[in-house]
């Protein structure tokens, strides 16, 4: 069931972290993958890195706030690879600021980023997937439903990243696509760990907070996916799923307070 010879996977932010995990675990499973992010140097070192495995692989640098990129991306794919069994969508910014201290414009940044960067992801993919068959997973995080302290910009666009699968799962289910979430908990050596958590005390301090008292590991999520796009998920759609230890239970919450205080401490009045 976790043998993706033939498939074809594209994985939008998929050249560091979570989302390069996430494309490793399908190029591990026999996957055609393809990734994009805003840096023709990690798209092909990536695309190298996949190759290395055994995959066939290939990429194409996007910024997701554009939708014009993503077309003319998805577009080679599909003329490459044909229809897409699998789209996850990951690309994200992040920085931790309080509301009062971010500009509009920071806002704005996260929100396009996140957001409207994943409807331009799903809308470009629509004539390329599958149909019947095609499974979508968007990246989401905690913030979605947790409010977390210096994040009201990751908050309000996670939060809408949910929704989006949520009626994009109602939309296009006649057409045979799933969609779903997941929500990765605190992820070791990433770039959203050394933002939330830039000391080794945040980090221990996260780390105790999952109740399974481990950060979680990219391939953690490759996991998740792997079995949302098999045929073990066959009924699945429209879910949110944490991939987090149980985080989002009540740890989450520790880590909002404890950023609070750091940023309370160095954000002048
Ligand atoms: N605190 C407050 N505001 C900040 C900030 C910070 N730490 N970092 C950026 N901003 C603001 C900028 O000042 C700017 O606003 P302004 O024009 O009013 O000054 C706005 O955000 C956009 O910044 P810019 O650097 O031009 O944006 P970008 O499009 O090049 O980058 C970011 C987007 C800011 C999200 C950048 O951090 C990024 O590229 N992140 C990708 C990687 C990442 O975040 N990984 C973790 C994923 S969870
Ligand atoms: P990351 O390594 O910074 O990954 C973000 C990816 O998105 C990179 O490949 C980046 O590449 C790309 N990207 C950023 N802005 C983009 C844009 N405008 N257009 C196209 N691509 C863009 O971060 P990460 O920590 O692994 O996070 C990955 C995902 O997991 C995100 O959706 C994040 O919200 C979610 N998440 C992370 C954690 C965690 O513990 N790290 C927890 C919860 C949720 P370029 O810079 O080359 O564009």
């Amino acid at each position: 069931m976790l043998d993706f010879n033939d498939k074809t996977v594209v994985v939008i932010g998929g050249t560091s972290g979570i989302n390069r995990g996430i494309a490793t675990s399908f190029a591990k499973h026999r996957a055609r993958v393809a990734v994009a992010s805003r840096d023709q140097g990690k798209v092909d070192n990536t695309v190298r890195e996949l190759e290395q495995l055994g995959a066939d692989a290939h990429g194409f640098a996007a910024d997701v706030r554009n939708k014009e990129d993503l077309e003319t991306g998805m577009g080679e794919v599909h003329q490459r690879w044909g229809d897409f069994d699998v789209l996850v969508s990951g690309a994200a910014g992040n920085f931790p600021a309080l509301a009062n201290a971010m500009s509009a414009n920071g806002f704005k940044s996260v929100v396009d980023i996140d957001l409207l960067g994943t409807f331009h992801v799903m809308q470009s993919a629509y004539p390329y997937l599958r149909k019947p068959g095609a499974s979508i997973v968007n990246v989401s995080a905690p913030q979605a439903f947790l409010p977390m302290i210096g994040q009201s910009h990751v908050c309000a666009a996670k939060a809408g990243v949910d929704m989006i699968t949520r009626t994009l799962a109602m939309e296009w289910g006649a057409d045979g696509i799933r969609v779903n979430s997941v929500v990765p908990g605190p992820i070791e050596g990433t770039e959203g760990m050394k933002r939330l958590a830039p000391t080794p005390e945040l980090l221990e301090k996260s780390r105790l907070s999952v109740p399974l008292q481990r950060l979680g590991k990219p391939e953690d999520l490759g996991n998740a996916c792997m079995f949302l796009a098999s045929e073990l998920a066959s009924y699945v759609s429209g879910a949110v799923i944490p991939i987090d230890g149980g985080w989002s239970l009540a740890g989450a919450s520790s880590l909002s307070s404890a950023l609070g205080k750091v940023l309370q401490a160095s954000t002048p009045k």
